[in-house]
């Protein structure tokens, strides 16, 4: 969501015809977007900020903004009485006023043509359809940060989508905190999928991240039956133990989270799903620890990103019961049977004809979103951005290796 966000940020200051620079030196103006969903990502932003008091030194022409989710919650009196090189504070919930604080600061520019895409591949674009979230997940900073859940429009949606396939995108990742949750009138996140998919030139489409809780019939049924909707899916666990999802406010067990899964491969077979784990959460005992790692096998999952609790919120009640150290420890645990996990489902690939969309000229994407590389000997057409078959041959350094099928 913030790689979204800074493309769009991005966009603002392309339109009035400015060019990214990867050379500090070379900047007239740096934004820095913030994101404090753990207290780890919220210390490196302030570390980057005070990096930037010499750049600012050097350049007292140059503007500085400091965007987003920290920005929202340190909030501008603090980040400017600390930081006074800093010249605009703009939060996560009015990321939106970006476009006007940019104008007012450079003024209307010259209109250019804006390609937004500056984190993935042009091949791949994100097209944001919901903001902040309405869950309140008791661990979680975003609802306080981003604000309650706001849907944007069908045509908003199908504008965006269909701009940046004309601007050369084959796919399109359909982003919210909680992306299947959207709905407007009549028309729900299943009825948005079909609409998307059915965009002429659209290869595939991707969206992130599902909450287990707007799972429906209908959404199955279109998941199903339309092979362009990838085969894969981040569905965040956070963790295995019903007791831990109980004081985390999931809003399911883990039983149901393993039926979702099953009904997922069942609707599409071959599906892959990703997840997120948080290890440590206050009260977590070795034993819920455990069902933590043991639902990592009985899932499948195709890859997990691990987190530390960190604490963001005050949860009454919660104290870390276990230190560092034993915290430390589970999360290595957690890691390598994750890895452990993912590489045996990498392996069941083989042998597998798979539809690969190439970001470059020797590697792409499966639907189910491994990585999948040519064999160099591989001779055959490779344009970036076409949808080829490869016959899966083996797996090295966590990619599929293949080779071009007619
Ligand atoms: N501590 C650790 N991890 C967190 N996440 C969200 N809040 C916290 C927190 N306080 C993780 C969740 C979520 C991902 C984006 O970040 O796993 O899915
Ligand atoms: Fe945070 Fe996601 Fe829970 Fe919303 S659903 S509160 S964004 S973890």
């Amino acid at each position: 969501m913030n790689e979204a966000d800074s493309e769009l940020i991005a966009a603002s200051f392309l339109k009035r015809g400015f060019e990214l620079t990867a050379e500090l030196k070379a900047a007239d103006a740096v934004v820095v977007n913030t994101c404090t969903v753990r207290q780890r990502a919220e210390d490196k932003a302030i570390s980057q900020i005070g990096r930037l008091r010499v750049w600012k030194e050097k350049h007292p022409e140059g503007k500085l903004f400091i965007v987003g989710c920290a920005a929202q919650k340190l909030g501008g009196k603090y980040l400017k009485n600390r930081f006074p090189f800093v010249d605009e504070v703009v939060g996560a919930k009015s990321i939106d006023s970006m476009d006007e604080v940019v104008e007012l600061s450079f003024g209307k520019g010259r209109g250019t043509h804006a390609t937004r895409t500056i984190f993935n591949s042009p091949i791949s674009a994100f097209v944001t359809i919901m903001r902040g979230c309405s869950l309140k997940c008791s661990y979680c900073i975003v609802p306080a940060v981003r604000g309650p859940a706001e849907f944007l429009p069908v045509e908003t949606i199908l504008e965006d989508a269909a701009a940046r396939i004309k601007g050369g995108a084959k796919e399109i990742i359909l982003l919210g905190q909680t992306v299947n949750a959207w709905r407007r009138g009549k028309t729900g996140f299943a009825g948005l999928l079909e609409k998307v998919a059915a965009l002429p030139g659209l290869e595939r489409l991707r969206f992130m991240s599902p909450h287990p809780l707007y799972f429906d019939a209908d959404f199955f049924s279109v998941y199903g039956d339309n092979p362009k909707i990838a085969r894969h899916m981040h569905l965040p666990a956070q963790s295995g133990s019903d007791k831990i999802l109980k004081g985390m406010r999931r809003g399911y067990t883990r039983a149901q989270y393993l039926d979702l899964v099953s009904k997922i491969r069942k609707a599409a077979p071959g599906s892959a799903v990703s997840t997120d784990f948080i290890v440590g959460y206050p009260g977590e005992t070795e034993a819920d620890f455990r069902e933590t790692l043991s639902m990592v096998g009985e899932s499948g999952i195709s890859f997990a990103y691990c987190f530390k609790y960190s604490k963001r919120l005050e949860e009454p009640g919660l104290a870390p019961d276990i230190g560092e150290p034993e915290i430390e420890e589970r999360l290595e645990r957690l890691l390598a049977e994750v890895k452990k996990n993912s590489g045996d489902i990498l392996n069941e690939r083989i042998g597998r004809i798979e539809e690969v969309l190439l970001e470059s000229e020797d590697h792409g994407r499966t639907s189910a979103n491994f990585v999948a590389r040519l064999e160099q000997t591989d001779a055959g057409p490779r344009k970036p951005g076409s949808l080829v078959r490869m016959e899966i041959t083996g797996v090295r350094k966590n990619t599929l290796r293949g080779k071009l099928i007619p």
